[in-house]
């Protein structure tokens, strides 16, 4: 059976096909619009899905949305009619961004794609959320946990999944919270008035956090009460994202917490005002995990389950997940690669295979590896044609003498195979660098990534050797499997991995398996020969207001425009010589001089 998922019109769309229960292809809209988080109908990825299966739109056996617009319509509906008449401006806009034309969807898709409209179907967003957490992660039975911004009314679910081998596969939502109470809410309204952009900006707060301490915890639990069904509302006087489309938070909330962060001022630690917004920061991150735990802990005791799932935007939250797996009292932890919107595109596909269809159960492949693939000789022609010195090599050789560039110090842009699903590059899109120095975490803030400094970076390590740098409790290395928790850095390893540990002492480090990422993993095991620590510096693969780099000739381009020093996709090796390397240096200066002159 054929099933193409579709996520679309929110943020960060994508596809995501699916073949006889099994994810075949799924990719981000924005990887091949190359616009950050095109939220467009996925034309573009629902056309790189039928072309990787081989197929045409009429072969497909179903087509699944990722949400039901018709209830998302009555809940904006409903929402404007209580807030009249403060509404009335903010609901043609609500309408425009939230539902346009989704409400038409099964026309839209049905004209797009030539399917018939008995194919289409749609899945509730937090079914679909469920889905992708539960249905790719390898457990036969697990609690449920999905927790985002708003999807049609829920805001968090709970439920518990299980599959039975070769046969039926049940998941069952128990209850839900639903809008406008919503811990996703809660945190894009601090993240809004922090000054960052909502829907990116949200893991900006949590890096922000470790500057802070909790100072007004008490103050933010005004705005989120805990009720005796272990639930919680939100204290809408404090609010106004319900209301308008023009802001998130109320005057009163500004009485609680003072003047809003201007978005154009940096934030100086030095100064009280800077300190405040870190506290603020570390007050709504510190009150989210304690709800997050509560919740979390009463499904264990419900469920009698021992592994969790977790889905949603909200499951990105690294440092939160890290303490529902030390406190819930849940031994396992999954997070899939993409818990967010665009991974509902998979699990929209995954429930109407397993759920509407009935068919039986099958394992999904463990890995985030479901994007187009990387052409090195594509790489060779581009860099042929630019006059750019390259070489194709053989694989051992290149892990060798890209091992040798890493112990130089030298910044790597590696792209290897498919491409990750998900927001986060997970070796095969990756900037890699030497992890010791903070030297190298400032020159890749600086020369690369262009961004704020207080935004860690992320080391991998191969899984074997992950507990000798990390303290990892039960379950911690799976957890960190995709990148999903944050855990401390070993107080005696700290020093020497200055570039990926945080100022509160801790990292979002990534376990590898060697069968996920072979050659990332022998890179590791080659650059740990030389420096006698298997660990380097993994960032995603693009600068600051750009996707993740998807073909080589992306790649290519984003390396020649910053300070990366080689580049390598498949076989081919691209260096930079060291007169493009002063140039560059030369420019950014330049340019780092007049963004200082005016703003002065
Ligand atoms: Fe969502």
């Amino acid at each position: 059976m054929k099933i193409l998922g579709i996520s679309a019109h929110y943020h960060d769309s994508a596809a995501a096909l699916v073949i006889d229960g099994v994810p075949v292809f799924a990719v981000q809209e924005e990887r091949l619009s190359r616009s950050k988080g095109d939220a467009a109908f996925p034309l573009a990825a629902i056309e790189s899905c039928l072309e990787h299966g081989g197929l045409q739109p009429e072969e497909l056996d179903a087509v699944v949305f990722y949400e039901r617009p018709m209830l998302k319509f009555d809940r904006i509906l409903t929402c404007a009619l209580r807030a009249f008449p403060r509404s009335w401006r903010a609901f043609p806009k609500a309408m425009k961004n939230s539902l346009g034309e989704k409400v038409w969807m099964r026309g839209i898709i049905s004209s797009h794609l030539g399917v018939p409209g008995r194919k289409i179907l749609f899945t509730e967003h937090h079914q679909a959320h469920a889905a992708a957490a539960f249905l790719t992660a390898p457990t036969r039975r697990a609690a449920i946990l999905t927790a985002d911004g708003v999807g049609e009314w829920a805001t968090l679910a709970i439920g518990r999944g299980e599959r039975h081998a070769g046969g039926a596969t049940t998941i069952d939502m128990l209850r839900e919270i639903r809008f406008p109470h919503s811990l996703g809410m809660l945190y894009s309204t601090f993240t809004a008035y922090l000054g960052f952009a909502v829907n990116e900006g949200e893991y900006k707060v949590m890096g922000l956090a470790s500057y802070g301490q909790p100072s007004m915890a008490a103050e933010v639990r005004r705005l989120i009460r805990r009720t005796a069904d272990g639930a919680f509302t939100l204290d809408l006087d404090y609010f106004e994202f319900h209301t308008t489309a023009e802001r998130s938070y109320s005057s009163r909330f500004v009485e609680l917490f003072g003047p809003p962060r201007n978005p154009y001022q940096p934030i100086d630690l030095e100064t009280a005002e800077g300190r405040r917004f870190a506290d603020c920061a570390a007050s709504v991150q510190r009150v989210l995990e304690d709800t997050l735990v509560d919740i979390a802990r009463t499904l264990r005791q419900e469920t009698g389950f021992p592994d969790l799932c977790l889905g949603g935007g909200v499951a990105l939250n690294g440092v939160a997940n890290a303490r529902i797996l030390a406190e819930s009292g849940f031994e396992r932890v999954f997070v899939p690669p993409a818990p967010g919107d665009a991974g509902c595109a998979l699990g929209c596909a995954l429930y109407a295979d397993r759920i509407h269809f009935g068919n039986p159960d099958r394992d999904v492949p463990d890995h985030p590896f479901w994007g187009p693939a990387v052409d090195g000789r594509e790489l060779a022609q581009v860099a042929g044609e630019d006059g750019q010195p390259m070489e194709e090599i053989e694989d051992g050789v290149l892990i060798e003498q890209t091992a040798d560039d890493l112990a130089a110090g030298l910044v790597i842009g590696w792209m290897d195979g498919a491409m990750e699903f998900g927001p986060r590059a997970l070796g095969h899109r990756s900037i890699l660098a030497a992890p010791h120095s903070a030297g190298m975490r400032d020159r890749l803030n600086r020369d690369i990534k262009y961004r704020e400094e207080f935004r860690p970076f992320a080391p991998v390590i191969p899984i074997e050797m992950a507990s000798r740098y990390f303290d990892l409790p039960p379950g911690g290395a799976r957890l960190a499997r995709f990148m999903s928790g944050v855990f401390p850095v070993k107080p005696e390893w700290r020093s020497r991995l200055a570039a990926v540990t945080h100022v509160d002492g801790t990292a979002r480090v990534q376990t590898l398996e060697r069968d996920m990422a072979p050659r990332l993993y022998a890179l590791l095991e080659a650059y740990g020969q030389r420096s006698g620590v298997p660990v380097l510096l993994n960032t995603s693969f693009n600068v600051a207001g750009e996707p993740l780099v998807n073909r080589a000739v992306e790649g290519y381009s984003t390396f020649r425009r910053c300070g990366i020093d080689v580049l390598v996709a498949g076989q081919t090796r691209v260096m930079k010589c060291a007169s493009q390397q002063a140039r560059l240096k030369e420019e950014a200066q330049c340019s780092r001089n007049a963004a200082g002159s005016s703003a002065g």
